[in-house]
């Protein structure tokens, strides 16, 4: 069959090199796709916001599934609008989305089923703010409730600093919404938890932890990523046991009752307070650069586990995992999570040899006449397997020294959790 996977970053090419495993797939697209997805894909340079566009390709290619990688296609409807023209689509819908589309709709959801999360309020306009938030402690958090590309998230450390960030918001500093969400500062351990859904069944689709701050020893601003491991040594049963029950079940259960139901996807961003789960955050998506750990770790035939999902026949999946450890460490521009420069040459990254278990997946790249130039702000995620974490990291920093790039910058403390 031939598919399409949406998206440009290295979560798509990390989607698109384990798809290119699968004996049951003859073609796969990329829309729009990266330099390094071209390598394994054939990109096709169509907005995905642009859903009339996306589906005249579909009919064109004969393109027999759709895969989505990012939040704001879903959040958008492209689910809706796909299956509503007969084609099989991978992700949730529109009303699923909104676990991530809002986070006051996620909040609420929460305090509906007794879900724990940081405490919060939410507000649209001026009234009662300022007295909320002269009566919180700080650090206080303050949130766009709708999407924000990784942006929308501000840590204040002063009352003063939380009221300025959220009369910013407020006057629409992002324009998704102007619903700001104030929240409580949780202090503990981070972990990706991953699980895929059809409707009232779920089946846990792997762990990592990521680092979200610019700076080493998670100082500087929030980012998308700068860099994960899979599996997350934190993750045992008995806490996976405390997830299920206390938040993943009540959230579909939740879901339910509001009249929807999942399909998909679902990556629970969580924070471990002295042994307990508290959920910070939904996200209706493969993590990135969670994804591209855990595809290097997947055994199973994706696009198998594609089709358990689309055709409801999850309950019938065993999905293989390598006991090996997956770090990767994320190559940015200079200047990212703020301006940043754009089309710098890369130059050495043809002439590195990789072995089987080492692998470069781009994201803001293109490329003119076979040479890579640099496009966004997280540009490759260098990335390796081995029998342990130490192993992997020593593999990826030796790629890194090799890579010719004078525009960049990588944080050299990735996985200092794990005291390697
Ligand atoms: P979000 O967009 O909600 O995922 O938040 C992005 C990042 O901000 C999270 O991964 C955390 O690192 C941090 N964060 C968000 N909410 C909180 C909170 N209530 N307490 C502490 N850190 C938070
Ligand atoms: N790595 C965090 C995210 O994908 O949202």
């Amino acid at each position: 069959m031939n598919i399409a996977i949406l998206g440009s970053g290295g979560r798509e090419h990390a989607l698109c090199y384990k798809l290119k495993q699968s004996p049951k797939i003859e073609k796969i697209y990329c829309i729009p796709g990266n330099a390094g997805t071209g390598f394994v894909a054939l990109n096709l340079n169509i907005d995905i916001s642009n859903f009339e566009e996306i589906y005249k390709a579909i009919t064109k290619l004969q393109i027999d599934y759709v895969i989505v990688g990012p939040e704001q296609p879903l959040v958008n409807g492209i689910v809706d609008f796909l299956e509503n023209k007969n084609i099989k689509v991978f992700g949730p819908n529109k009303f699923a989305s909104k676990l991530e589309g809002s986070k006051a709709f996620m909040k609420n959801l929460c305090k509906e089923n007794n879900i724990p999360t940081a405490r919060f309020a939410t507000f649209d306009s001026l009234e009662g703010l300022e007295d909320f938030i002269n009566n919180s402690k700080v650090p206080i958090v303050v949130k766009a409730d709708g999407l924000a590309a990784g942006k929308g998230v501000a840590i204040c450390q002063t009352k003063n600093d939380a009221i300025l960030e959220a009369k910013e918001i407020l006057n629409g500093k992002f324009k998704s919404s102007r619903t700001v969400v104030i929240e409580e500062f949780l202090k503990g351990e981070e972990l990706s938890y991953f699980i895929l859904v059809n409707q009232d069944e779920y089946i846990f689709f792997g762990s990592a932890q990521d680092h979200k701050r610019v700076g080493e020893g998670e100082t500087g601003l929030n980012t998308g990523g700068m860099g994960a491991y899979s599996p997350a040594p934190i993750l045992n049963e008995a806490l996976e046991n405390k997830i299920k029950n206390k938040i993943i079940e009540p959230t579909l259960k939740g879901l339910k009752k509001l009249g929807g139901s999942y399909k998909g996807i679902l990556y629970a961003g969580l924070i471990i307070c002295e042994g307990e789960p508290l959920l910070i955050e939904y996200n209706i998506r493969m993590g990135d650069p969670e994804c591209q750990v855990i595809m290097t770790l997947l055994e199973t035939d994706l696009m198998e586990i594609i089709e358990s999902v689309v055709n409801n026949k999850i309950k019938q999946l065993k999905i293989k995992w390598s006991s090996e450890k997956s770090m990767t460490i994320v190559l940015c521009a200079n200047g990212y999570p703020q301006k940043y420069i754009k089309n710098s040459e890369i130059k050495n990254l043809n002439n590195i040899k990789l072995n089987d278990d080492d692998f470069i997946f781009h994201a803001g790249t293109y490329e003119k006449d076979k040479i890579i130039f640099s496009h966004g702000g997280r540009v490759l995620n260098i990335t390796s397997r081995s029998k342990d974490f130490k192993t992997s990291k020593n593999r990826i920093l030796n790629i890194l020294e090799k890579i010719d790039w004078k525009d960049g910058f990588y944080r050299k403390d990735i996985g200092w959790r794990l005291k390697i």
